[in-house]
């Protein structure tokens, strides 16, 4: 099989994909005695029916092995929580500081975060040097506020409150009760 050379290194596409603007996310989960966490804004939603959520997690990350074994809980960070995604991210904060809800629960999450969905494993993809965890939500909580934004390695704030949405008549809107009874919808050629 023969390969051709992409047209780009990888740090262009680094920066590229760095461009794509995202939250920031930590999962948590319980593995017997062991409670870890792991800074990840590759998190995208899959599906409503049934409800699905995706991770990418690198292939050389500790959390890449456990995923798919048990629960696992993806925490939405506020956007005062920056130390909070660089601690799970290997840049440790003192141990007290570190804002478990619940310990000791099977499925730990953090507080003071915008939300978190709790997930059983669904299933694993092969993503090259990543894996893709889909997980199956079971449960949510929605605190709501302001999110931490990441965007070309830096964490910038979010400089307005958003807006309602221009775009309620989409299929994605998140607060139509019944998506596809919206009035409005967008229909070719109209
Ligand atoms: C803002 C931010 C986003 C990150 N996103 C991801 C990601 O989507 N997937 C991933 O595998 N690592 C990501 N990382 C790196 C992991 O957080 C880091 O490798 C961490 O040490 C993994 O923890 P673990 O080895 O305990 O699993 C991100 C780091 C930061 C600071």
């Amino acid at each position: 099989m023969t390969t051709t050379a992409p047209a780009f290194d990888r740090a262009r596409l680094r920066a590229f994909l760095g461009h794509f603007t995202t939250g920031v996310t930590v999962v948590t989960y319980r593995r017997g005695e062991l409670v870890r966490g792991a800074t990840v804004n590759a998190f995208t939603s899959v599906s409503l029916d049934p409800p699905l959520v995706l991770v990418s997690l690198d292939r050389r990350s500790r959390s890449v092995g456990h995923l798919g074994d048990g629960p696992f809980v993806v925490n939405i960070l506020a956007e005062d929580q920056r130390d909070v995604a660089l601690h799970f991210a290997g840049k440790p904060m003192e141990d007290d500081a570190v804002p478990w809800a619940d310990l000791d629960s099977p499925v730990p999450r953090l507080a003071g975060t915008v939300g978190h969905v709790e997930c059983t494993p669904w299933r694993a993809y092969d993503g090259g040097d990543h894996v893709l965890h889909v997980g199956e939500v079971t449960g949510l909580d929605l605190a709501g506020g302001r999110p931490l934004l990441f965007f070309g390695g830096e964490f910038p704030r979010l400089a307005e409150e958003p807006e309602a949405p221009h775009w309620s008549w989409s299929l994605d809107d998140p607060i139509a009760p019944q998506p596809f009874a919206a009035p409005h919808r967008w229909e070719a050629g109209k």
